[in-house]
């Protein structure tokens, strides 16, 4: 992977730069996390409308040429769509794309990890919102020894950073918060908590568990005491360093602080939709283009214009009931 410098930028009509690309490939999933997917839900989109991977570079190709040079693979879970390390190993291979990572739930890490750190993938987000199998099972319906062989083999491969994602719920896994910080001390992996966000009916149904995250960091603080740390690509958390140790923890904090003034990130559905912002409606179609025969240049002319029409901010808490899609279709 190389970074060469891009020779034009993506700047939104609030002046941020655009660098940051996340990439659903599937909105499927194998497991059914409360807050993010119903429970039974088969509204999924149709194979036909999946980009398929060439459609997909050449994507993410018009996009480096415009400085993005981050992408991070994500759903759905992404490990579910077929042949994802020979994807991979293809947007790696983009000029420009130096740094790919991956969100996952880590079912399927034990058989995937290695090809995927061997398509160039090297950074990864896994999530785990409890150690006790009970609770872990309640949560996502899926079984937690299943997931934890999945990140100690990605630990195995070589990823680094692992960071640990952790959505706060309050009554279901706010006690277990020390636990999961001292599983990623021991492990070298950086936790970070995540409120919970209203995205569509499970999202907002689970806002009756949301946590105020400023009230753990306290407890946390008055345990521990956290120094606040600068992490490089550290995206939308805010760290700190658990006491004189190495062990780093982040606050993603959508709703009682929001983030959207440093926001550099636009997503990219399966079915080839470009989200301006995970919390509002604001998109623009790129399959019917890609479908026609879009050259690159017309392709990079679409971005600049879609790019228009980003948001300044989401508006999760002044219009909780705004946004109907799971996050399992935007891509977290
Ligand atoms: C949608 S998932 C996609 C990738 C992969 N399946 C995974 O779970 O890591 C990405 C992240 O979004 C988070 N997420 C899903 N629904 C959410 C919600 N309503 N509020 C906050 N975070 C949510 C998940 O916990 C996960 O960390
Ligand atoms: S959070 Fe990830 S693992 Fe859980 S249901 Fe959503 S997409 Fe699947």
């Amino acid at each position: 992977m190389t970074h060469q410098p891009p020779t034009h930028h993506l700047t939104d009509p609030f002046g941020r730069r655009i660098t940051y690309l996340r990439l659903s490939v599937t909105d499927r999933c194998d497991l059914r996390c409360g807050y993010c997917l119903p429970q039974g839900f088969k509204g999924f989109e149709e194979p036909e409308h999946w980009l398929d991977f060439d459609e997909i570079t050449r994507v993410v190709a018009a996009f480096a040429h415009l400085g993005v040079h981050r992408v991070r693979i994500t759903g759905g879970e992404p490990l579910v769509r077929r042949d994802l390390p020979r994807l991979a190993a293809a947007l790696g291979a983009l000029p420009g794309i130096d740094d790919l990572s991956l969100s996952s739930n880590c079912t399927r890490m034990e058989s995937l990890a290695e090809p995927l750190y061997r398509a160039g993938v090297r950074r990864l987000n896994a999530s785990l919102d409890s150690l006790r199998p009970e609770v872990f099972a309640r949560i996502t319906g899926g079984r937690l020894d299943r997931v934890l062989r999945g990140i100690e083999a990605a630990r195995q491969a070589g990823f680094h950073p692992i960071r640990i994602n952790t959505v706060a719920l309050g009554g279901v896994n706010d006690e277990e918060i020390e636990s999961i910080l001292a599983y990623c001390a021991e492990r070298g992996f950086t936790l970070r908590l995540i409120e919970t966000m209203p995205m569509g009916s499970t999202g907002q149904a689970a806002l009756h568990q949301y946590l105020d995250l400023q009230r753990i960091k306290e407890r946390l603080d008055r345990r521990f005491t956290l120094i606040p740390d600068i992490l490089p690509g550290g995206g939308p958390a805010r760290y700190y360093r658990v006491g004189a140790s190495d062990t780093r923890l982040g606050f993603i904090t959508p709703i009682s602080q929001h983030f959207c003034e440093t926001c550099n990130r636009v997503r990219l559905t399966v079915d080839g939709t470009l989200y301006l912002c995970l919390g509002q409606e604001s998109s623009y179609p790129l399959r019917p283009l890609l479908r026609a025969g879009i050259d690159e240049a017309g392709l990079v002319e679409h971005l600049r214009r879609a790019l228009t029409l980003k948001p300044e901010r989401h508006e999760f808490r002044e219009q909780p009931g705004k946004i109907v899609r799971f996050m399992a279709m935007t891509g977290g």
